[in-house]
């Protein structure tokens, strides 16, 4: 019986067992990972936008081929994370309706602008360096497939991270107007890359369960300090000054203090409201409409060799 079932389900999450597809799983669990997965899957999607308005402005041949690669890296995680996704029994195209519905959301980072090269820099390096802090504890995510899924996008994103990084660093050695490029950036980039991490611990209606699951291995709050500690002293060897007036280290604590969020401004972006979401989900759905022969060609051509098979 459930209660039974649920007992079974729980001892295998506290023995660190993966949960496979075929496994019975409480719906609340199915579900959450369902609303994560997918929103996951969003945010890569989502997120070649702001980048690839870059890729045709790269200042260099190698500069181009490092975005082209990047943004194609993206593509492929959102793929992986759809299969992962579909493996909850869900249908890929309902997935894709939900976010041009604005019912689905993806990460608040990708809803602000790229305003100049030095932003693919500080996207690299703070977007993508987020992600990773994000990204590695679910390479033990309690979902097999989502957890697998997550250790190739680990892989992929270190290259992503590191691009970034020395972007800013060519910046911060070249001219005046280079460096204060990489300054301007990093002043937009700071806190909407602290806001990556959700809502603070107290607030997060959905933590507490996600991590009895171990779904989350850290909460929200954890890793965003986490992320502040390794980033400040990379802020410093670039010679840049984060925009945080109340940042200072704290011997006691072992890690940085630091100012107060903007809750105002996360709240708005992620209800539909930043400087670029009605643009992204514009850009998406013209895709999406611009993309259906792709699928109907490719349907016709499959259902052809599978009759041809048949015969
Ligand atoms: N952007 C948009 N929505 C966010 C958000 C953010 N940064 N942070 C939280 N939210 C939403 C949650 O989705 C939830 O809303 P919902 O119930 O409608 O889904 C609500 O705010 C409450 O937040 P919680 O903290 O309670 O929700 P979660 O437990 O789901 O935690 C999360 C939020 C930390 C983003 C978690 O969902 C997560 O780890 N997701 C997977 C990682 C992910 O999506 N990372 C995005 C990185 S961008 C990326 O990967 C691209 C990279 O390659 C550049």
């Amino acid at each position: 019986d459930t209660a039974l079932l649920e007992q079974h389900f729980n001892e295998k999450i506290d023995q660190d067992i993966r949960i496979e597809p075929k496994d019975w799983m409480p719906d609340h669990y199915r579900k959450t990972l369902i609303r994560q997965i997918s929103q996951h899957a969003h945010s890569e999607i989502v997120g070649m936008l702001p980048e690839a308005n870059w890729i045709t402005r790269a200042p260099s041949l190698r500069r181009k081929a490092a975005a082209l690669a990047k943004v194609q890296d993206e593509a492929g995680h959102g793929l992986y994370l759809y299969s992962a996704c579909e493996t909850l029994g869900v249908d890929r195209d309902d997935l894709f309706a939900d976010l041009h519905s604005g019912k689905a959301k993806y990460s608040s980072i990708f809803n602000y602008p790229t305003l100049t090269w030095a932003d693919m820099g500080a996207i690299g390096w703070l977007v993508d360096g987020a992600a990773i802090m994000n990204q590695v504890p679910l390479c033990r995510a309690s979902y097999g497939p989502y957890a697998r899924a997550m250790v190739r996008v680990c892989k992929e994103e270190s290259f992503h991270q590191r691009q970034g990084y020395e972007i800013m660093l060519t910046l911060c050695n070249g001219s005046d107007e280079q460096k204060k490029m990489a300054q301007d950036a990093l002043n937009r980039w700071w806190w909407p890359s602290l806001m990556m991490f959700g809502p603070t611990d107290k607030d997060s209606k959905h933590t507490e369960q996600s991590m009895r699951w171990r779904i989350k291995r850290f909460t929200n709050d954890e890793l965003r300090q986490k992320f502040v500690d390794v980033t400040v002293p990379q802020a410093e060897l670039l010679g840049l000054t984060v925009p945080d007036k109340d940042l200072k280290w704290n011997e006691e604590r072992g890690h940085y203090d630091f100012g107060e969020i903007d809750w105002k401004e996360f709240f708005n972006v992620i209800s539909g409201n930043g400087p670029c979401n009605k643009q992204r989900i514009e850009a998406r759905k013209s895709a999406w409409d611009n993309g259906a022969w792709v699928r109907e060609a490719a349907n016709a051509h499959a259902e052809k060799k599978a009759k041809r098979k048949a015969a």
